[in-house]
């Protein structure tokens, strides 16, 4: 049984992260999509919100689920019994810290490795902050985010 991670902030969700997390629940047996309590980040959305939110847009996808985290992404991953930890990779700069990531996480969990998917070039440049300063100014968010989750993230800016 082939269990991966998929870490992140998803603050809020966007299409890029649903089209990473669909094409690596393809891949592996079971897909824990793991949402980091960052005490680094300030997020517009509650634990409680994102997590439901997750929960929505991948329910039409039978071997993945929806997990919070705090601490070590290391621990995590051993404690969903997972091998592997998928990460997304949109453009050569987020590539410089996902491998000092991955390496990281290597060296503390040797038996844990991380693979890559490109992002689709249709949302190559997306970003969820990218999301709320649009949704703050009003702008039309769908082509950023699932459909089910657009009113939420405009009432956050109401
Ligand atoms: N599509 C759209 N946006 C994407 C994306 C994709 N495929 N992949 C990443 N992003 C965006 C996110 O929306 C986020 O946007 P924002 O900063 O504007 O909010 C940004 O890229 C950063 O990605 P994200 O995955 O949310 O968080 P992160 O890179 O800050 O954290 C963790 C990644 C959770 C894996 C890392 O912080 C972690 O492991 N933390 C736990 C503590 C730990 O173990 N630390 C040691 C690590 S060596």
């Amino acid at each position: 049984m082939k269990t991966a991670v998929y870490p992140g902030s998803f603050d809020p969700v966007t299409l890029g992260h649903l089209d990473i997390i669909e094409r690596s629940s393809r891949i592996v047996d079971e897909l824990v999509v793991g949402v980091l309590n960052n005490s680094s980040k300030n997020p517009l959305f509650s634990m409680e919100e994102r997590v439901n939110m997750l929960k929505e847009v991948t329910s039409h996808l039978s071997n993945v689920r929806i997990e919070s985290f705090d601490g070590l992404l290391v621990d995590f991953a051993v404690r969903c019994h997972a091998n592997v930890v998928v990460r997304g990779l949109r453009a050569i700069t987020d590539f410089e810290y996902e491998l000092q990531m991955s390496q990281t996480n290597r060296i503390m969990c040797p038996k844990l490795d991380t693979i890559f998917l490109t992002t689709d070039l249709k949302y190559a440049y997306l970003s969820s902050s990218i999301v709320r300063e649009m949704a703050h100014y009003g702008g039309d968010i769908s082509a950023f985010v699932p459909a089910a989750i657009i009113e939420r993230v405009l009432e956050k800016f109401i």
